[in-house]
């Protein structure tokens, strides 16, 4: 067994949708999780500049002494996981998106994937789609404009509303019955987003759960579960001063009343 914390980090505070589904899994884990809001959005970011990132954030999580590094954003999964994986002696957990699921699932042969521009141009994302979608319709779609709608507390809004119309209501048309959210920062718009789908049958696809699981049978395997039962501790850290809707998302969605600490890298 290993008490070491886990740590997480996303570009922002949508890996708290990741954070979620983690905490309810392994419910007696230490964590530490770093978004690193000041430098959101990754989306648009170079690959170089990704890895650059990634790679501080992944030295800070080791300087704290994290077990295992959840990277719970697409964007940096696709653009760094593997040169963190060659420079780093530590377990990487990464995100994609639910590609092969939903194309297993559909019905009407016709998929969609939201997700960053990052996500959607990367060689994994057009690697998974052309080994498990290859028979089914892909309709990619770039989430301009949502991270930060999410970063900035604009839920549930207009203007959250009107740009995901914009998003949701081709995929309508083009008859898809699975969309996947391709994105962490996109299960904070799941209200949203079921609003525009109506009656309609359609499956939203958030693959937090399954990554949750693959972190615990990774720990699991490799003996690193904490089997302590003395209270857990959960820590959070954003590279941006501004930690109002950090706060906020902490307090409506997760129940979790705490400060934040300020750290730039
Ligand atoms: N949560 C990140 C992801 O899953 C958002 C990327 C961004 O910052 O644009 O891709």
């Amino acid at each position: 067994m290993d008490t070491k914390p886990i740590g997480i980090f996303d570009s922002g505070v949508g890996g708290l949708s990741v954070f979620k589904e983690i905490i309810k899994i392994l419910p007696n884990e230490d964590i530490i999780y770093f978004a690193d809001s000041k430098n959101n959005p990754y989306g648009n970011k170079s690959t170089n500049e990704i890895i650059k990132l990634s790679k501080k954030i992944t030295e800070f999580l080791l300087s704290e002494n994290c077990k295992i590094i959840v990277i719970a954003c697409n964007t940096a999964t696709s653009k760094a996981i593997n040169i963190l994986r060659q420079n780093y002696n530590i377990n990487f957990i990464g995100m994609e998106p639910a590609t092969k699921p939903a194309a297993l699932n559909t019905k009407t042969g016709n998929i969609a994937v939201l997700a960053t521009k990052g996500t959607l141009e990367s060689k994994k994302f057009k690697k998974t789609k052309s080994e498990y979608a290859s028979n089914v319709n892909v309709y990619t779609t770039i989430g301009k404009g949502l991270v930060k709608i999410v970063e900035n507390n604009e839920i549930n809004t207009k203007k959250s509303k009107n740009l995901l119309q914009q998003y949701i209501e081709p995929m309508i048309k083009n008859k898809v019955d699975q969309i996947v959210l391709g994105c962490t920062h996109y299960p904070f718009l799941c209200n949203d987003i079921k609003k525009i789908i109506g009656k309609n049958d359609i499956t939203i696809i958030n693959p937090a759960t399954p990554v949750a699981i693959h972190t615990k049978n990774i720990l699991n395997e490799n003996n690193l579960l904490n089997k302590s039962n003395k209270n857990r501790k959960f820590t959070f850290y954003s590279s941006s001063k501004n930690t109002i809707n950090f706060k906020n998302i902490l307090q409506n969605y997760l129940n979790i009343n705490t400060d934040i600490i300020t750290l730039e890298i």
